[in-house]
């Protein structure tokens, strides 16, 4: 709650999603937003960075996300193709549109894009999920990352760590807020309607001796980075160890359509079929909570699942060689493993054991970041907006 008026004459809070790992970050953003007083006015943008029925509209339909009020509709590209894409059909809006600021989360190119066209433009940036740091470069992901925040007005982070990332960095400390993680306020207020496994798979029309070998326990597995899956040096014997792992535990694998394709182009398909392997297209949102949920463990390289197995108290072996989400490892349930097989196999060794990290829930990540987000947002905004029509001495 922000005890000020909102003005009339200021424009609505631009939303921007454009890729999956987006979706959930914006839906608690926008409720917090309309329950605000006063409430925050929007207007949401999507990019259609992401736009097939499995990565975009049944995450919409279950996070119960309005229907944007524009599509760019830029579909793939490479990532200058994508990124020059979206600022191009962007740049209009904000000229028609007259916001207050521009609100993005996260890493994506779409991020990037849309902060760069409204720093340009004058238009206040406000970055959701500010401060990440994996210091490696080679990651599309930390470019977006570093570059947004540069150029971001007001930061709000998940994590105390953030604040040290980005002071060293140069950005003002009075622009960045700490907030706690908005992810986990989607996670939070979904998680008692995610279907059970058992029901998703069934579902999916997995046979029922697959089904009687999951029930045991099993590890859930998503991959997409293309430094894991664009290279067949790299994704083949990634794809090994995880047959070795399916001897011990039956694997559900949730195939990024990247992933897929690329399995499909290296003649890889005989690694992940066998019936300890189930081969899933990508999951909506609930679908993935219930998977998640009643994992024994997870292998992935995902950056939001890193925070997701951590609220959940699942281990997680994630197989990339840094985080930008340290604090997964410090107090949740990750591990880093590379993809180095022997760590991999030594990893999930250790979690059937019984020996797998039970972490601890960090602080902030309590469902109500959206809500802080909102009370600071309106303030800040609210302030700004007086400060520049006060006539000057
Ligand atoms: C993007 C994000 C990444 C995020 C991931 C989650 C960037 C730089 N990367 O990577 O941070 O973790 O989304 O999914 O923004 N494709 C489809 N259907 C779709 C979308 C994509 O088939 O709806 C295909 C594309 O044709 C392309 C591949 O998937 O071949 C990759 O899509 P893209 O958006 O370029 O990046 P992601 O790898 O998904």
């Amino acid at each position: 709650m922000t005890n000020v008026a909102w003005p009339a004459e200021l424009g609505p809070v631009v939303c921007v999603v454009g890729a999956r790992p987006n979706f959930m970050k914006m839906a608690p953003i926008l409720r917090a937003f309309a329950a605000n007083v006063p409430a925050l006015p929007t207007l949401l943008v999507h990019t259609g960075q992401h736009y097939d029925r499995d990565m975009n509209d049944r995450l919409f339909e279950e996070l119960r996300l309005p229907h944007p009020d524009i599509n760019l509709e830029v579909g793939s590209g490479t990532h200058a193709v994508q990124t020059a894409e979206v600022m191009r059909r962007f740049e209009p809006v904000l000229d028609t549109r007259q916001p207050s600021c521009v609100l993005v989360v996260g890493d994506v190119n779409s991020t990037l894009a849309c902060a760069l066209v409204s720093a340009k433009k004058n238009v206040p940036v406000v970055h959701v999920e500010a401060g990440l740091r994996s210091y490696d470069r080679a990651m599309p992901e930390e470019i977006n990352r570093v570059l947004t925040d540069q150029i971001a007005d007001r930061l709000y982070t998940t994590e105390r760590g953030a604040l040290a990332n980005l002071t060293r960095e140069g950005v003002a400390e009075e622009r960045i807020h700490f907030v706690g993680n908005v992810m986990i306020d989607s996670l939070l207020s979904n998680r008692e309607f995610a279907p059970a496994a058992e029901n998703t798979l069934r579902l999916a029309g997995i046979a029922p001796r697959v089904l009687e070998c999951v029930a045991g326990g099993y590890g859930l597995v998503t991959l997409h980075r293309p430094s894991n899956v664009d290279s067949v040096d790299t994704l083949k014997p990634l794809l090994k160890v995880l047959r070795e792992v399916s001897e011990k535990v039956p694997l559900i694998f949730a195939l990024h359509p990247r992933t897929r394709a690329n399995i499909e182009r290296f003649g890889l398909m005989e690694l992940v079929t066998s019936e300890r392997m189930v081969l899933l297209p990508p999951q909506g949102y609930l679908e993935m909570l219930g998977l998640l949920a009643g994992a024994k463990l997870v292998l992935s390289d995902s950056g939001g699942l890193q925070e997701e197995t951590t609220a959940l108290g699942v281990p997680c072996l994630t197989i990339r060689e840094n985080t930008e989400r340290p604090i997964t490892i410090e107090q949740g349930t990750n591990t880093l493993v590379g993809c180095d097989p022997r760590a991999i196999r030594l990893g999930v060794d250790e979690i059937l054991s019984g020996a797998g990290k039970c972490g601890r829930i960090p602080e902030f990540w309590d469902g109500r970041a959206a809500e802080r987000i909102a009370a600071d947002l309106a303030r800040w905004l609210v302030d700004r907006h007086q400060r520049c029509a006060a006539p000057r001495a």
